[in-house]
């Protein structure tokens, strides 16, 4: 069976039109440009300073680690792996096996501002990213036969990670990420499950929590 991570509430958006004129905006702004069209903090900080909620906005760089993490491992590489990307805007966004990231950030952000503006990417005919246009309870609903698990510092810690997968034969697990800096889940994220788990007992960075999840799931099902 699977191993679906979905990376929740990840800062991914285009550059909001009430700071598009700000000047901390204009002086990185090229049109013709798709990378400098995604809301960045580590470029537009002053100018975010404006916008609601914009501690857990303009974080293309978080997402970046958590895909290059999970598409690279083994249980992705062996079909074992279904990564879905959901955005600080609600658009959910499910990643071909296949596709081959950019290492590098600002391709990486050239191609999510195109994933953005046009709702998919497509390479000879084949989906690469899609957009899912369903919520979050209706896709997670939509895997059948699944167990969900919330990953968090602020869950039940896990001491023996060899129990955390205890049926991956015969049942999908679905993992939350958060996709934001710093802060807890919202409300409509808690509500999608009631099982909270946590893998230390620090505050982990995304990414790590990401690649340690799917490392402990390649033990249980011995792919290497
Ligand atoms: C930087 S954290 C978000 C901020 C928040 N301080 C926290 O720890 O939950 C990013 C994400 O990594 C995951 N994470 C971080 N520490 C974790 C832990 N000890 N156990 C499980 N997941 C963790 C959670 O999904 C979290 O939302």
């Amino acid at each position: 069976m699977t191993l679906i991570i979905i990376l929740v509430d990840s800062g991914l958006e285009i550059i909001p039109k009430q700071i598009r004129a700000h000047p901390a905006i204009t002086k990185n702004l090229i049109k013709r440009n798709f990378s400098s069209q995604l809301l960045d903090t580590a470029l537009h900080h002053v100018a975010m300073a404006n916008l609601p909620n914009y501690e857990r906005r303009g974080r293309p760089d978080i997402a970046h680690s958590c895909i290059l993490n999970a598409l690279g491992s083994p249980a992705n590489k062996s079909g074992h792996l279904r990564f879905f990307l959901h955005t600080v805007q609600d658009r959910i966004f499910e990643f071909n096996p296949e596709i081959q990231i950019s290492r590098n950030y600002n391709r990486f952000k050239g191609l999510m501002t195109k994933l953005l503006i046009e709702g998919d990417i497509v390479a000879k005919e084949s989906p690469l990213i899609t957009e899912i246009h369903q919520n979050l309870p209706d896709l997670i609903n939509s895997f059948g036969n699944s167990e969900v698990f919330l990953s968090s510092s602020r869950g039940n810690i896990i001491k023996d990670k060899s129990e955390l997968f205890l049926n991956p034969k015969s049942q999908n697990y679905v993992v939350i990420v958060g996709g934001f800096q710093k802060g807890g889940f919202s409300k409509k994220i808690l509500n999608l499950t009631d099982k909270i788990i946590s893998i230390s007992q620090y505050s982990l960075d995304a990414w790590i929590a990401i690649s340690r999840i799917i490392t402990y799931y390649e033990v249980i099902m011995e792919i290497s």
